[in-house]
């Protein structure tokens, strides 16, 4: 079996670690006898800098050609000014969300053995986020008139489309139905939020009855981000809206011991454009060149790939050898590279 992989390695840290990715990818691939055709495209804000180009039509089109894409990172020091601010995220981040059709953004978020949360009793965290990934807040619908003034009106209008939540929930509740404890729970704000609240909170009441075995929970957003702190251990399957998700998962990936192990999924479910990778961390401009990026995260993502891919095998693979690395030197100072061999050496050792 082969397939083609767009990788994307981006600025900063996204080098680094997207090269660990790839090595534990072909340490799982090979011996499976699959061949991932990897095309490496440069895109981010160095390449923006040396060619004016963000992300063009015809590179849209090469990615297209593509079975899934291996993402980085992207992105200059906040302070650089060379960058006009939101350019990539715009124009390269959302783009690929918005034209691919990204509209599940799945984050995992596990406390490995050998890492340390934050949380004073953190229980066994092992829980997913399924986030909107095309529609909500992110959706760009709004404007600003009497720009400048002390008049000044601006909007940012959340679109929700019946199609669009009920995609989303149908994909939450079979992944719950897969999982051992079947639990989904539903963030939302419907207390105040009450148009698009009642849309979501309806379409997940519309498909319960379709799982009966999945159990069906409800938290408002504010109560949701308590419960992420004092007892994360009661979620499993979390279904949300774009910013919501957003923040959820941030928050989620504070009490897994860091941004270095968050991995997500920008997926297609049904498969008409690429699924994209990546980290959930940026291009960390303050640790670049360091060679101490935490490749972690990318790793998981890279898991992630092969799973989208329909090797479930080869994921989990990678998912028990970085739980028996981190259990093994979860604590210890480790270089990028080393992290990436030790992990393909407890592949090997399995
Ligand atoms: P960031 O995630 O790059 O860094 C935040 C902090 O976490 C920094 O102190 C960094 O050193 C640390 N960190 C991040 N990943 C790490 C890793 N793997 N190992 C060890 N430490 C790690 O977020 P920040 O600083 O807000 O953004 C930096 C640049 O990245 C900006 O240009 C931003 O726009 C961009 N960005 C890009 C994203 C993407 O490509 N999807 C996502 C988030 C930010
Ligand atoms: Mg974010």
């Amino acid at each position: 079996t082969k397939y083609s992989i767009a990788v994307i390695p981006g600025d900063g840290i996204g080098p680094e670690v997207v090269a660990e990715a790839v090595k534990v990818l072909d340490a799982v691939t090979e011996p499976a006898g699959i061949t991932l055709d990897k095309t490496t495209y440069p895109l981010g804000a160095e390449h923006w800098l040396a060619t004016g180009e963000v992300l063009s039509d015809e590179t849209m089109d090469k990615l297209r050609g593509h079975d899934a894409i291996l993402f980085g990172a992207v992105g200059a020091a906040p302070n650089d000014t060379r960058i006009p601010s939101g350019i990539l995220e715009r124009d390269l981040l959302l783009k690929l969300r918005f034209t691919f059709d990204h509209y599940i953004n799945l984050r995992p978020a596990t406390l490995y053995p050998g890492t340390t949360s934050p949380l004073a009793e953190p229980g066994d965290i092992d829980f997913v986020v399924v986030r909107e990934g095309t529609e909500g807040l992110y959706a760009g619908n709004g404007g600003r008139v009497r720009q400048g003034t002390e008049h000044e009106i601006a909007t940012e209008v959340s679109i929700n489309t019946a199609h669009g939540v009920r995609r989303l929930v149908k994909y939450a509740f079979e992944l719950a139905q897969k999982r051992p404890r079947k639990k989904l729970t539903l963030v939302h704000k419907h207390n105040v939020l009450v148009n698009a609240g009642r849309l979501y909170q309806e379409t997940v009441n519309e498909f319960a009855p379709q799982y009966p075995d999945v159990t069906v929970d409800y938290l408002h957003i504010d109560a949701a981000t308590i419960f992420l702190t004092t007892d994360p251990s009661r979620f499993d399957v979390i279904v949300t809206d774009n910013l919501f998700g957003d923040i959820l998962t941030d928050q989620a990936g504070a009490v897994t011991g860091g941004i270095g192990l968050a991995p997500c999924g920008n997926i297609n479910a049904d498969r008409t454009a690429p699924s994209m990778f990546e980290p959930v961390h940026g291009s960390a401009p303050d640790i670049a060149g360091t060679a101490t990026a935490q490749p972690v995260a990318s790793i998981l993502a890279a898991a992630m790939m092969l799973e989208h891919l329909g090797h479930e095998d080869l994921a989990d693979q990678i998912n028990q050898a970085v739980r028996r690395d981190l259990e093994t030197h979860g604590n210890e100072q480790r270089s990028t590279d080393q992290v990436g061999d030790h992990i393909v050496a407890a592949l090997k050792a399995a």
